[in-house]
């Protein structure tokens, strides 16, 4: 079906342009080497909290992508889902009357103020742990004299921590943390984590949890300039599009890039532009293969998927493989 939607027009033409890219991004193997793409995929918090969670965790369980950019949301929903459930609701859902309840709205979706109680329960001892590691490396490297002894804490290795700490199949973190697969989030703090790393600076002081973003700058830029090849894959917009995009930067563009988005160029907002105006900004080659589907995600990422990273395929030696 996607692949005839190639002649659809609209944006069913844009899906099958991006199945093709994607098809294209996991085929190259660097002539030499055989190194295959680096795949960045971003995604915004909202599609954490949506049911394309399954997809996406699908895609770092099979090790489908090299590693993730996202939001605080994408990380805590993902962590919270383990411990209690988001509901369907409706977008017309009063504000007024969901507070009165105690239920928080995301869309036509609803969380309870419970599950953010669970949530506090779970991650403050890990947070206190976190900063005893952090202390006690602190002491070891005053006494070696070794700066190396001491511990940085970063977005991604918070991340990585908490995905082992939650150990939990149906958790992107945890599969993300058993396959190495770094998931980055500049903005860490702008969620529910921030509130829990706000109060634990209440509770520990005048210890404190320390957390180095300029770490995390160089892991991510360090990966885009060490790939064969980069692809990204970024559904929505924000941070987590510009951030992979300014990762590829370093490497003089991506050869391959898949926008899915809703948002429009004329406001001039980065979540908007197109990939031609990364182009203008060396974040993706000139002579790349890119498309940008204006659509929302949960409603063709799936299918994009379905014929791509998960798409049976018949090898050399007869085997069907994913
Ligand atoms: N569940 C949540 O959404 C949630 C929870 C906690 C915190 N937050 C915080 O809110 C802040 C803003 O969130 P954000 O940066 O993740 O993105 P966002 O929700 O503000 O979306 C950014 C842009 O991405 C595009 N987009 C978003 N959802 C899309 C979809 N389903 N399909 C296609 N395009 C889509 C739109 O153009 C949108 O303007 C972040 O700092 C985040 O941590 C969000």
């Amino acid at each position: 079906m996607v692949d005839q939607m190639k002649y659809m027009g609209f944006q069913g033409t844009a899906v099958a342009d991006a199945v093709r890219i994607i098809n294209d991004m996991r085929a190259y193997r660097h002539p030499e080497t055989g190194d295959k793409t680096t795949i960045f995929l971003g995604y915004t918090s909202n599609l954490i909290s949506s049911g394309l969670r399954d997809t996406l965790r699908y895609l770092v369980r099979h090790r489908h992508v090299s590693a993730i950019v996202t939001t605080a949301g994408g990380v805590e929903e993902d962590l919270i889902k383990c411990l209690a459930p988001t509901y369907m609701g409706s977008f017309t859902a009063s504000g007024a009357g969901l507070r009165a309840k105690g239920l928080n709205r995301i869309g036509n979706l609803m969380v309870p103020n419970s599950n953010y109680c669970a949530f506090e329960d779970w991650l403050i001892p890990i947070l206190d742990k976190m900063l005893e590691e952090q202390e006690a490396a602190k002491k070891k490297a005053q006494e070696t004299g070794d700066e190396e002894d001491e511990l940085h804490w970063t977005p991604s290795r918070i991340i990585e921590r908490l995905g082992h700490e939650i150990n939990h199949e149906d958790s992107v973190l945890y599969w993300a943390a058993k396959n190495n697969i770094p998931i980055f989030c500049p903005a860490l703090t702008d969620g529910s984590l921030g509130d829990m790393l706000y109060f634990h600076t209440y509770r520990s002081s005048p210890q404190r949890l320390r957390v180095d973003i300029v770490d995390d700058v160089r892991r991510i830029n360090t990966m885009a300039v060490r790939a064969a090849h980069a692809g990204m894959i970024i559904l929505g917009g924000g941070v987590i599009k510009h951030h992979i995009a300014n990762a590829c930067l370093m490497r003089n563009g991506a050869e391959h890039a898949v926008y899915i988005n809703t948002a429009q160029e004329f406001d001039g907002s980065d979540a908007g532009a197109r990939p031609d105006e990364a182009v203008s900004w060396g974040k993706i080659k000139a002579d790349a293969q890119s498309v940008k589907v204006y659509a929302e995600a949960t409603v063709v990422f799936p299918m994009i998927v379905a014929a791509t990273f998960a798409r049976a395929t018949t090898d050399s030696d007869g085997e069907t493989r994913n």
